[in-house]
């Protein structure tokens, strides 16, 4: 039987939701979301940033918030399965420490294992560049660029057991240019994403969301 969606417990202002957001580059989305909370009152909370090297540029942003920020390096010299679950499960005993309740992907290039989604189902979001179900994985802007298309955008879902399938909780377009390349649409995809992302967190924790 399918694992169900657990989703988090009602959140408040006086008591808001522990945000765990994970990261693997510079962190712009981070950014975006930080600066959200600290413009007033939420109900959620950054309490932690995780990333999968120490040297993620993004980990700054949380530093300069005074949140505790942790790289966790994939261990060296196991099989690659072992290599995953040693991974999540260092990343599960920092979640655990910081009593985080939803996990906020931003960025985190890494695929999780079932066994890591079951725990977390219904509580870990991810933001994908790319209008889902077109163009998951790694690459969606070049392959939005190779398919021609005039118009991209980004979708915020719940993460399930497989690549940005998950149920899609938000989605906006964002126009392809003329002469656009890899970076130049990236940019203007996450100039959306640093609005939407954060207006659905704050949605999906104050239970405004359904699936
Ligand atoms: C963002 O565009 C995010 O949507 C994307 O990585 C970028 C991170 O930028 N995520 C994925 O592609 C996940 N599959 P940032 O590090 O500047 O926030």
């Amino acid at each position: 039987m399918e694992t169900p969606f657990i989703f988090p417990r009602a959140a408040s202002i006086e008591a808001p939701l522990r945000l765990a957001v994970l990261i693997s580059g510079g962190g712009s989305g981070l950014a975006s979301l930080l600066a959200f909370q600290s413009l007033e009152p939420r109900c959620h909370r950054t309490v932690i940033v995780l990333a999968d090297s120490r040297n993620a540029g993004g980990l700054e942003h949380g530093k300069s918030a005074g949140i505790t920020t942790v790289g966790i390096p994939i261990p060296m010299g196991l099989e690659s399965t072992e290599r995953r679950l040693a991974h999540e499960n260092m990343i599960q005993s920092q979640l655990k420490s910081s009593k985080a309740e939803v996990l906020i992907l931003s960025g985190y290039m890494r695929i999780f294992t079932p066994s890591f989604v079951e725990k977390w189902k219904g509580r870990i979001m991810n933001i994908h560049p790319s209008m889902l179900p077109d163009f998951p994985g790694a690459h969606p802007h070049r392959d939005a660029l190779s398919a021609g298309v005039t118009t991209t955008g980004c979708t915020v879902h719940l993460v399930d057991e497989g690549v940005d399938t998950g149920p899609i909780l938000a989605q906006r377009e964002v126009p392809v240019l003329e002469g656009d390349n890899e970076e130049t649409l990236q940019e203007r995809v996450k100039k959306v994403e640093h609005v939407l992302y954060p207006e659905t967190i704050d949605l999906f924790c104050r239970g405004r969301l359904s699936i």
